[in-house]
């Protein structure tokens, strides 16, 4: 079974997207990955426009997770928290009465061109995901900071990130019972 990706950022050059990018290669062997729609495609979480039914791109990430042995959520930190889209994002699959969080294992990742690695946005998202009701795994966490100096044309080199990386997925995968 795959294990779902959520990217926190939405710009085309992202660090983040790059460890994601990064993640089939670091993961145990067996585990596929499926990308999930850019947090940039859900609208803005409206309880009106959630009365007229549920947009089809929210439905699609749902359905996407509930079927996914797992998530994998790589994020950002913005002004010491996590973006406004996957906050949105997040909020969106929370109101789907399927719940595709509740109980899901999920495994925080994030990069971040200071030192902190988004340590700041990490706490807060795993705040967020105690109300969803998610499986969070605890450690080792991967708070990649000065990302900018790790990576070659856009794809992670550096070898101890790699090395410690997948030494996190490879503990993550016990975790689910792999
Ligand atoms: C609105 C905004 C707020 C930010 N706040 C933080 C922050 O609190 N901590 C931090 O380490 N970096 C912060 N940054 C810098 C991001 O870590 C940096 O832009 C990073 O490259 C974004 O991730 P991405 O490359 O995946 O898009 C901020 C960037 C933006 C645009």
């Amino acid at each position: 079974m795959a294990w779902a990706v959520w990217v926190g950022s939405v710009r085309k050059g992202s660090y983040n997207a790059a460890l994601a990018r990064a993640l089939p290669e670091l993961a145990p062997q067996g585990v596929s990955f499926d990308f999930l729609p850019s947090v940039a495609t859900l609208p803005i979480y409206d309880a009106d426009v959630e009365a007229e039914g549920f947009p089809a791109v929210v439905e699609a990430t749902g359905a996407a997770i509930a079927a996914a042995e797992a998530l994998v959520i790589v994020t950002p930190e913005y002004n010491y928290s996590i973006p406004g889209g996957l906050k949105n994002a997040l909020d969106w699959v929370s109101r789907l009465p399927s719940k595709p969080l509740g109980r899901k294992p999920i495994l925080i990742q994030s990069a971040s061109m200071g030192v902190i690695g988004g340590a700041r946005a990490q706490y807060h998202l795993r705040q967020v995901l105690v109300a969803v009701d998610g499986r969070v795994f605890n450690t080792p966490e991967v708070m990649v900071g000065r990302v900018q100096t790790l990576l070659t044309d856009g794809t992670l080199t550096d070898e101890g990130t790699k090395t410690f990386i997948a030494k996190q997925l490879k503990a993550f995968s016990e975790f689910i019972g792999r």
